[in-house]
């Protein structure tokens, strides 16, 4: 039978919230403060009014955001302990919600911008929540992805990885991809490309326009 991947990851989470941030590993933050780092750099000089950043953790991106401009943040997780993180930090102008990256609970078109880091490869389905993504995003609204993948190897490694997690891993990881592939599946999910670039060996980055 399939692995419950939602109820892993949350699990998870739960477990890993009160640690994450001064836990600068791989199986913690190491990736996530490298994906944030590129984020927060490609927004510097981007007009914006409003921002969601979904699997946002402990709220680390919206954080150094909103410390660089004033905009509306809204931060949206799975895990309630990781959103209670969030909340202890009192960032002004944001507001962190539980929820999943597959059933969005906003309209369509009301985001400048939509961000997700380090979150996608616990996602069960990859065309779900990019298709949420594109519909809360208004016309012209960018959507940064930047996540682990498998770096030089491809197909192969996307099938060995799959192969590894799904048998042995309770992390709730099961969505490994990398730049390539991500790439063409936003653009069948209707997002122009904008910019797509390896981050390090196996974290890549990819901006897509609705
Ligand atoms: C590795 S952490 C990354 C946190 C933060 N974005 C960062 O870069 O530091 C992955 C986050 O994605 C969340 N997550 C996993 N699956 C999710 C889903 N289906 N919907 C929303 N959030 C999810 C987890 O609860 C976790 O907080």
């Amino acid at each position: 039978m399939a692995k419950d991947y939602i109820k892993l990851s949350k699990e998870w989470f739960d477990k890993q919230a009160p640690v994450y941030d001064e836990t600068d590993t791989i199986l913690y933050s190491k990736f996530g403060k490298i994906s944030c780092q590129y984020i927060y750099e490609y927004l510097k000089n981007k007009d914006y009014h409003n921002l969601l950043d979904i699997g946002c953790g402990t709220g680390y991106l919206i954080q150094m955001l909103s410390k660089e401009k004033e905009a509306e943040y809204i931060g949206l997780d799975l895990s309630p302990q990781m959103i209670q993180q969030a909340n202890h930090k009192n960032i002004p102008n944001a507001k962190f919600i539980e929820g999943r990256s597959d059933a969005l609970p906003f309209e369509d078109n009301t985001f400048d911008v939509v961000t997700c880091s380090q979150s996608f490869h616990h996602y069960p389905e990859t065309n779900p929540p990019l298709q949420e993504a594109l519909r809360v995003l208004k016309k012209g609204g960018l959507y940064i992805l930047s996540d682990t993948g498998v770096g030089p190897f491809g197909m192969v490694g996307v099938k060995l990885d799959d192969f590894f997690y799904r048998c042995f891993a309770t992390t709730g990881d099961c969505n490994i991809s990398y730049l390539k592939k991500m790439k063409k599946d936003m653009m069948k999910n209707g997002f122009e490309i904008v910019e797509a670039k390896k981050v390090t060996t196996f974290i890549y980055a990819i901006v897509g326009k609705k």
